[in-house]
């Protein structure tokens, strides 16, 4: 049913801050006028696609030029020259740190990586073949029964953040009926993230690749996940419920699990020969490719840009050379034929294998790298406070008077 029409609503005098107008102007230099935005603001397309939900100051995309940055930081120079730690730092305080500020920061981070043997005992009850993601969702809620209570926002933050590495190790080591490795202090994030999985220190090679996809993945404005977790941060629940809820969110395969379907569909492929037949059938049935299209990125997505310069220079093995350049025909293909470009899935899967994760840990590793932007998102939603309560546009019927039992049917009221 069409929302009733008021006369005297005039849907120009929508009040909007300065920065939301900036912003919807910027827009409209892609051609569309202030009163298309306006209109489709209000009409809140499915999906609530380019509606602004609210203010942030964590992440700014441009979806059309191609940009992401962190608190002002082009992704680029942070893929190039931070770490983990350090940007988890400038996405919670707003700023990059000085070297003393980010050692005591990295020392807090690593000295509370170990969980507690309860969660490692609740972690090892779960079946061995269930979801990864089911048990991370089990691990992060359980964390927060366990933790301590007296922790201020911000510890229960740095808590979450330093032991959803462990408690994903600790999944994947259970999985394959191994000891849990415990956490080393002396190694960096990401080394000892590579370490309680792998059970070995990692190259500088790979930990620095792991290190990028962790960036990479740290933040991404008001995704299905940190909204999620901005939605129940806002009802004054706790943390550990907001990134639960986050790791919920994230487990659909539209939002985290795509990189694992890349990874199935170029095994699947073979060769770069069988590219054109498989993707013009998968067109065809108008099937969506994994690793393509994005709600945001009119353009190619620059994390997706970044893992492809780094592919260049970590493929060795014939395999990973072949699934490049399979990757490479469909991105060739879907460019010319639907103007769609790829999304970070595309090239993190063959990263993510490269160092020694296996598949079914992409999207855990996934929300082990988002797990910081879900923080800051949590934080700011504190900070300033307003339980998130949109409305709908209700198109179900009117009012209607209670029908008696007696007198239902399947088919309507008997007389
Ligand atoms: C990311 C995604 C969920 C965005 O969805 P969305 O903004 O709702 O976009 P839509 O699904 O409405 O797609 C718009 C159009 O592009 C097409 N399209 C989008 N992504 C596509 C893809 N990966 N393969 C083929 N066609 C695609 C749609 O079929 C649709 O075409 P139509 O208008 O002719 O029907 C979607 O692109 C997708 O499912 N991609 C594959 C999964 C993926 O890689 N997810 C990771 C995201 S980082």
């Amino acid at each position: 049913m069409p929302r009733p029409q008021n006369p005297d609503v005039d849907f120009t005098t929508v009040k909007l801050s300065k920065e939301t107008q900036a912003k919807l102007a910027a827009l409209g230099k892609y051609g569309e006028t202030m009163d298309q935005i306006i209109q489709h603001l209000t009409t809140q397309t499915k999906g609530l696609e380019d509606v602004v939900a609210g203010k942030s100051s964590i992440c700014y995309i441009d979806g059309h030029e191609g940009r992401l940055l962190y608190r002002g930081y082009d992704i680029a120079d942070l893929a190039a020259h931070s770490t983990y730690e350090e940007t988890t730092y400038l996405l919670w305080n707003g700023r990059l740190p000085t070297s003393l500020e980010l050692k005591a920061f990295t020392e807090e981070l690593g000295s509370k990586r170990p969980i507690p043997r309860e969660v490692v005992s609740i972690l090892t009850t779960l079946p061995q073949n269930c979801d990864t993601m089911d048990a991370l969702r089990v691990g992060v809620s359980a964390l927060g029964v366990f933790d301590d209570p007296m922790y201020s926002q911000q510890e229960k933050a740095m808590s979450i953040a330093s032991k959803i590495g462990t408690v994903v190790a600790a999944i994947h080591r259970h999985k394959h009926d191994q000891d849990v490795i415990p956490p080393r202090e002396d190694l960096s994030f990401a080394s000892n993230f590579l370490y309680m999985v792998t059970g070995k220190v990692p190259s500088e090679a790979d930990a620095r690749l792991m290190n990028v996809l962790l960036i990479l993945h740290a933040d991404h404005e008001f995704n299905a996940s940190t909204f999620t977790a901005r939605v129940i941060a806002s009802t004054l629940s706790d943390m550990y419920s907001a990134i639960t809820g986050a790791v919920g969110a994230l487990k659909g395969p539209l939002h985290g699990g795509a990189n694992e379907k890349v990874v199935e569909m170029t095994n699947e492929i073979g060769t770069p020969d069988r590219v054109d037949a498989y993707v013009r059938a998968k067109l065809a049935s108008k099937a969506k490719i994994n690793g393509f299209g994005h709600r945001v990125y009119r353009t190619m997505d620059p994390r997706a840009r970044i893992l492809k310069d780094m592919a260049e220079h970590f493929v060795r093995t014939e395999k990973e050379k072949q699934s490049l350049e399979v990757i490479d025909r469909i991105e060739a293909i879907l460019l010319k034929e639907k103007n769609l470009h790829p999304n970070v899935d595309l090239f993190s899967g063959l990263a993510l294998n490269h160092i020694g994760v296996p598949s079914y840990l992409f999207t855990p590793v996934f929300a082990v790298g988002r797990t910081p932007g879900w923080l800051a998102h949590v934080l700011e939603q504190y900070a300033d406070n307003r339980i998130i309560r949109p409305i709908s546009d209700y198109v179900g019927p009117q009012l209607t008077a209670y029908v008696p039992i007696e007198r239902r049917s399947s088919s309507g009221v008997r007389p």
